[in-house]
């Protein structure tokens, strides 16, 4: 039996059992897309795989090779009918390879690219910031940003785009304010966005393209879950935002309607998908948890000096 859910009744959702089920608004009805990122069914870009199918896309899936072999794109594959393409994003024959057999599977110029891609290195072999690894710190650059940029590039040689297709790339408020852990990946992200409104221009002024960034909450993925004190900081991000942290499946209902003919003017943006954290300074739930942080172990007890990480 189908059941109206009275608290997602607005919002076009019904539970089945205990699932629930998004019903479609057709707004990529007929629309072409390409979706980095998808390692597992945490992935951010996994949830946007299969909203943009649920939304009436056709979709060619991409990641690289060990990624592709080693996680479960072949099952989200298989759910969304979709081609796997296997690419390193930062290789631009991958790209070019990508692009060109995309437009072959899909049967036309592509309307939408989702770039959701990211690691660091440094992060993963403990070097902290004022001990980075500079071919490491490339690599980061380099995946998590100029991947980007060379995304971008390739399809715009190879036109591979419509007229008005939507690129967006997910990123983190780190760009923005420096948070405790998050390493080179903060670079990388003000590249990334910095990037977006670099190319956004150009692609705009000549195609009428659209390039954003998604700037998410803290989210449980693989990569997410990689930052150091992920939990403290997912926890610490929800109580800051009126609304709450932003999960996976929200994050991919934004991104829809970012590739939808919907928000055909919006260029060159960071937009925030965060509950309302960027523009927090302090909330009484932070307060209230903060109060309690007055402990023994935050404090130097030669000097009685707060310890601050
Ligand atoms: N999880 C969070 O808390 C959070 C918050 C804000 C933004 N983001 C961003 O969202 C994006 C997706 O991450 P996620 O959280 O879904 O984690 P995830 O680990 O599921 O996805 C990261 C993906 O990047 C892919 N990747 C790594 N190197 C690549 C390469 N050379 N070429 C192509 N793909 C490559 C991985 O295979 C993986 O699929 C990332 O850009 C991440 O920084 C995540």
């Amino acid at each position: 039996m189908i059941m109206k859910n009275r608290n997602f009744a607005a919002e076009n959702k019904f539970i089945i059992g205990k699932k629930i089920i998004f019903m479609s608004y057709n707004l990529l009805k007929g629309k072409k897309g390409i979706i980095f990122g998808a390692l597992n069914d945490q992935s951010i870009a996994w949830k946007v795989a299969e909203r943009a199918v649920e939304e009436g896309a056709q979709i060619v899936l991409t990641n690289t090779a060990v990624a592709c072999r080693m996680g479960t794109i072949a099952e989200l594959a298989e759910k969304t009918g979709a081609v796997v393409i296997p690419a390193d994003a930062t290789s631009v024959d991958d790209l070019e390879m990508l692009f060109s057999e995309s437009v072959k599977a899909l049967g036309g110029k592509i309307d939408f690219v989702l770039h959701s891609c990211a690691m660091s290195a440094n992060m993963r072999k403990k070097r902290t910031y004022d001990d980075l690894d500079y071919s490491l710190l490339d690599k980061t650059l380099d995946i998590s940003a100029i991947s980007f940029h060379k995304m971008l590039q390739v399809a715009k040689k190879l036109d591979a785009l419509n007229d008005c297709a939507s690129v967006l790339a997910l990123t983190y408020v780190a760009s923005h304010r420096t948070f405790f852990g998050y390493n080179d990946m903060a670079d990388a992200k003000s590249l990334l966005e910095s990037i977006a409104r670099s190319f956004g221009y150009i692609y705009g002024r000549e195609k009428g393209v659209r390039v954003n960034t998604i700037s998410q909450s803290p989210t449980y993925t693989t990569a997410g879950s990689g930052i150091k004190g992920f939990d403290g900081l997912y926890d610490f991000s929800d109580r800051m935002s009126p609304l709450g942290n932003a999960s996976a499946d929200e994050c991919a209902d934004y991104c829809i309607v970012m590739f939808s003919d919907l928000t055909k003017k919006v260029t060159m943006q960071t937009l925030f998908h965060d509950g309302g954290f960027s523009n927090m300074g302090m909330s009484l739930r932070g307060m209230t948890q903060y109060n309690k942080s007055f402990i023994e172990e935050n404090t130097d007890k030669e000097t009685g000096k707060i310890i601050y990480g």
